[in-house]
């Protein structure tokens, strides 16, 4: 690969901004960028906001629209909803703890289906992803739980997302029920204008 490991923060958003300046990504080769970033808590800690009830997200990129660079900070059990993502790619690097991430089948709408069938999401299955490891989804591989399950440890992840987006569909495990939320930013320290709102894209 003709890459150079990003050694700064700074380094990987530039080589970002290069690797997704076309139409489509190369998902291996941003995989490698975000896997080779030799990541640095004085770097990114200022992008860390923590919140005693919820995960925040924190913009770090606009990517020139054409991807979101993000912080989340997760404390001991704050985990995601299962959510889609609005035909984007999904990154997440880990930058400090443990993540885990459950994958399901999208809800299956078919007619014919019991009403059991309907019911509830069916688990696919369940990974972990130690520090300085490297996730990625797209709707075509199906919906996702991301969480920390740890009770005592912290854990902070950066995200991309491309093309960015700020609506998703969130499901219910038990009823496989979805519905449309917008995911915002807490810019408290990023390079954005500082907006902090509820976080509607969290288990309540
Ligand atoms: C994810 O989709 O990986 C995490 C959820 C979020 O961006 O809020």
């Amino acid at each position: 690969m003709d890459l150079k490991v990003p050694s700064t923060l700074d380094d990987l958003i530039s080589a970002l901004h290069q690797e997704l300046s076309g139409t489509c990504a190369d998902v291996e080769r941003v995989k490698w960028l975000m896997e080779k970033y030799e990541a640095k808590p004085e770097e990114y800690e200022r992008f860390c906001k923590w919140d005693p009830h919820r995960y925040t997200r924190t913009l770090v990129d606009r990517g020139n629209g054409n991807f979101n660079l993000i912080v989340l900070c997760w404390g001991e059990d704050q985990g995601s909803s299962i959510h889609s993502h609005a035909d984007s790619h999904c990154f997440m690097r880990i930058l400090d703890g443990t993540m885990q991430e459950t994958v399901f089948d999208w809800p299956n709408t078919e007619k014919e289906c019991t009403s059991e069938q309907l019911a509830s999401l069916q688990k696919r299955e369940c990974r972990e992803y130690a520090e300085g490891s490297v996730a990625y989804i797209n709707d075509s591989m199906g919906i996702h739980r991301v969480e920390n399950a740890s009770h005592t440890r912290k854990a902070i992840s950066l995200h991309l997302y491309s093309p960015p987006f700020d609506m998703c569909k969130t499901f219910d495990e038990r009823t496989g029920h979805e519905r449309t939320c917008r995911l915002t930013f807490c810019n408290f320290a990023g390079r954005t204008a500082p907006s902090c709102k509820p976080e509607p894209c969290q288990d309540a």
